[in-house]
């Protein structure tokens, strides 16, 4: 049995929770292998909507388990509100959601860090989250990280590390916290501590190898997106994990060997939040347009995301990283009423056209060379079949698997779970 990895080709929200969840009747574990609660995966159904952060998104269907494993950043509290929702309507979380010892955990003193490392930095800031998952990560890198497992293991020594090289920092930042205002975080922290002992805290790699052993078979839900990996990503504006397929090995302990299948999902358009350079970014009408009519606004944090046109020098690019075997194509529904579409097919560096993803896609380095289509100008939200399909979509279709060279599989035309169409 293999192991397949659903994650985002652009730059975050192309609409992972809502597919995992569509296709984990077919599988038997998923698992989350990066990021943290600066995720947010929104899920719709019976007119109901959700969005989780830390939690997998196959916990809306019965019997399957989710681990959250050793690549990902967990924040108790964080984790605990998210859980004890699910649980209080009605979803058996505790017996179905399994947690690894090698999770590294976000402490209140890395929020804080986050919060002073972004003032530090001033107009240059990242535009963070704020969930402190860069100082965790360079905790995890330098070798100082606290572990779910610790939590059974010497704990309050272990804390207490930390906690005091934090504040050694936050000092030297200028940003130590009131004494009062980091006991009260630390006593809610501590308390959503003991609430991760009733949960299963497991070897994650023991469990997704031996599920495979079995026979059984593995989702991994990516989280962020291709141009916000550390490596690959539009360096530094990026999240700190590796959010490409080779996470998914390194973040659950699979060999690469075991990966089957990898679906790279993607917006029929693009957006991204926080700071950073975006080549096919609108500033216009047309992108304010696109924000309205995709309600682009994060999920949790609720912050306006920047819009733009299809960037398939970004997605050749991302698609060849990831080793895509699929794609994915999300929220067609936003560009019915458009007469024309846009995709950036190449960019031009220094006056030359290249359709090679550069160093540097800074604004003043990078114009974007665009095509322009058709638009179908058909509502497609009620749509269930890919016969339904107008000749332009279809069209459009055929253009960006030419483009990019490989097939899009499934097709999505609106956020429900119902709405969602196979090819
Ligand atoms: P994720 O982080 O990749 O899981 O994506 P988010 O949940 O942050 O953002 C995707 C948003 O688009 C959510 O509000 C979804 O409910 C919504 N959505 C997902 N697919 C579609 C679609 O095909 N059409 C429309 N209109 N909305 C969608
Ligand atoms: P999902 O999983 C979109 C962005 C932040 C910021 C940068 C670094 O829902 O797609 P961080 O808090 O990770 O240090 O912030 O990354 N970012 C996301 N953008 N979707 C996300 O997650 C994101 N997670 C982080 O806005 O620019
Ligand atoms: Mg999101």
């Amino acid at each position: 049995m293999k192991v397949d990895v659903l994650l985002g080709l652009q730059w975050g929200d192309e609409g992972k929770g809502k597919v995992v969840d569509v296709l984990t009747p077919r599988y038997d574990v998923v698992a989350r292998f990066q990021g943290g609660p600066n995720a947010g995966h929104t899920l719709e159904f019976d007119g109901k909507k959700y969005v989780l952060r830390s939690i997998p998104s196959g916990v809306f269907q019965n019997e399957k388990t989710n681990l959250i494993g050793n690549g990902v950043v967990l924040d108790p509290v964080l984790f605990m509100e998210e859980a004890e929702a699910l649980c209080n309507g009605g979803i058996d979380l505790k017996r179905t959601l399994k947690l690894s010892k090698k999770t590294h955990l976000i402490l209140p003193t890395h929020r804080l860090l986050d919060a002073a490392n972004e003032r530090a930095k001033g107009d240059a800031k990242i535009g963070t989250t704020g969930k402190g998952i860069g100082p965790t990560y360079t905790d995890k890198i330098a070798r100082n990280g606290v572990r779910l497992g610790d939590i059974y293991d010497n704990f309050p020594e272990k804390y207490g590390m930390a906690r005091q090289r934090h504040l050694d920092r936050l000092a030297q930042l200028g940003a130590t916290p009131d004494a009062d205002d980091l006991k009260n975080l630390e006593e809610k922290w501590m308390k959503a501590v003991e609430y991760l002992k009733e949960y299963e805290i497991v070897d994650g790699e023991f469990l997704v190898n031996d599920a495979l052993a079995a026979g059984q078979s593995v989702l991994c839900e990516g989280a962020q997106g291709t141009m916000l990996d550390v490596d690959f990503g539009s360096y530094p504006f990026v999240t700190s994990s590796n959010t490409v397929t080779a996470g998914a090995c390194t973040g659950l302990g699979i060999a690469p060997n075991k990966i089957g299948d990898v679906f790279g999902i993607f917006k029929a358009y693009c957006t991204r939040v926080g700071s950073g350079p975006f080549p096919t970014e609108l500033f216009d009408e047309t992108g304010k347009r696109i924000r309205d009519l995709g309600h682009e606004y994060g999920a949790v944090t609720g912050r306006e995301r920047r819009c733009g046109w299809i960037d398939l020098v970004a997605l050749r690019y991302a698609i060849m990283i990831n080793g895509v075997t699929k794609l994915i194509m999300m929220k067609s529904d936003v560009l019915d009423d458009f007469p024309v579409i846009k995709a950036c097919t190449a960019y031009r560096v220094n006056g030359e056209l290249t359709d090679r993803f550069p160093f540097s896609i800074d604004s003043d380095k990078v114009e974007p060379v665009y095509v322009e289509l058709p638009g179908w100008q058909t509502p497609m939200s009620g749509m269930t079949s890919e016969k339904e399909f107008p000749k332009e979509f279809n069209d459009y279709i055929a253009f960006l698997e030419k483009e990019l060279a490989t097939p899009i599989a499934i097709v999505s035309v609106g956020p429900d779970r119902t709405q969602t169409i196979e090819r």
